[in-house]
């Protein structure tokens, strides 16, 4: 489907849930956005958990998001059970607006749900050419390092740049092998996943995307992610006031409650500490690493983010592909 054919249908059914005209631009962007930068599980495929989360009143369409100013670099964001998209966008321009007139913007919001792609707010601090950190824990889906019961989120870890050239480092990544929203779209498609990701809900290793979301999913790097995944509860959750511990409820099978997300956006001034050096430094930080010599089969060493680049400049040229179930949910939503 043309891309602005496909946002006049995402605006129209944000519009009839209730949602602002401004609460629905920033929601159609992100949604969109996903889609360009190959993020499907994270786009077009959850259109349906957000409106049905609004209709079940979990999602509050007319949120109204408290700013509460810390100082001149913090603030704490209520956001009011609002859609997350919202509350993120409100978050890192305040983060960013911060940062600008401090050198450091730090922004914790708490009663927020589901905002799809860190990175896309990390882009928007360094578009204005700041370093970004952004964290949000998500449902339980991941095991803590021996335990037998999923209790972290997939909880991304992001952290962007400015580079000194048009194509931002953006490492955003999830802590467990394989993002959950995949084992989703997968399990609506009738698709296997891959071996090693996830365990069936007896322990036992499954290709099978639906034993594999009522199982656990495997952490990256065994301890060691375990240890990143937690980290990201304590900052997204603990500090920020958000739910924690695994009481961040799942957005597609639990109704009983709003999510009470809590993110984290920490945002900061490269020229801090090098003045105005910093754009030189990293681009021979980024050019000594890529003149290294490759491996076997690798033509390129990317930097984190310059895959998602690419994509998204060619996406952009393209029509976006709709599956047949995001079709139904389309037909479904328009016509109620
Ligand atoms: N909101 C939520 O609850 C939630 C939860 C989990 C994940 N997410 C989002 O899902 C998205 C996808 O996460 P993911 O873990 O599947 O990401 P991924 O595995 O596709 O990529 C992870 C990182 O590795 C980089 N990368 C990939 N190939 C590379 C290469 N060849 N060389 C160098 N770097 C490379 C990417 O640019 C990216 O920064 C993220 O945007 C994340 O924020 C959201």
């Amino acid at each position: 489907m043309k891309i602005n054919a496909l946002k006049k249908i995402v605006r129209k059914i944000f519009l009839k849930y209730k949602l602002s005209k401004e609460h629905t631009s920033i929601c159609v962007d992100a949604v969109i956005n996903a889609e360009l930068v190959g993020a499907p599980s994270h786009g077009m495929s959850r259109l349906k958990m957000y409106c049905d989360r609004i209709s079940k009143k979990v999602i509050n369409p007319k949120a109204k998001i408290k700013i509460k100013k810390i100082s001149r670099s913090i603030a704490h964001i209520d956001a009011n059970n609002s859609i997350g998209f919202v509350a993120a966008d409100i978050a890192i321009k305040t983060a960013i607006g911060n940062a600008k007139k401090t050198g450091i913007g730090l922004v914790a919001v708490k009663n927020s749900g589901h905002y799809g792609l860190s990175g896309y707010y990390a882009e928007q601090a360094v578009k204005k050419g700041l370093i970004a950190m952004v964290f949000t824990n998500a449902p339980p889906a991941v095991a803590p390092h021996g335990a037998l019961k999923s209790l972290f989120g997939t909880n991304p870890i992001c952290f962007a740049t400015p580079t000194g050239s048009k194509v931002p480092f953006i490492l955003d990544t999830s802590i467990s092998m394989i993002n959950r929203g995949k084992i989703r779209v997968a399990a609506r498609e009738g698709r296997k996943i891959p071996e090693g990701v996830a365990l069936d809900k007896l322990g036992k290793p499954t290709t099978d995307p639906k034993k594999a979301l009522e199982g656990v999913q495997l952490p990256i790097a065994g301890f060691r992610g375990s240890g990143l995944a937690w980290m990201v509860d304590i900052l997204s959750g603990v500090l920020t006031g958000g739910d924690h511990a695994g009481r961040v409820k799942d957005p597609f099978t639990d109704f009983s409650g709003p999510q009470n997300i809590g993110h984290l956006f920490f945002v900061i001034k490269p020229s801090l500490f090098v003045g105005n050096s910093f754009n030189k430094r990293i681009k021979e930080n980024i050019k000594i690493i890529k003149k290294l010599p490759k491996i076997k089969g690798i033509k390129k060493i990317l930097y984190p983010g310059e895959n998602k680049f690419n994509r998204f400049k060619n996406n952009l040229k393209k029509e976006i592909s709709i599956s047949k179930t995001v079709l139904k949910d389309l037909e479904e939503l328009l016509a109620h």
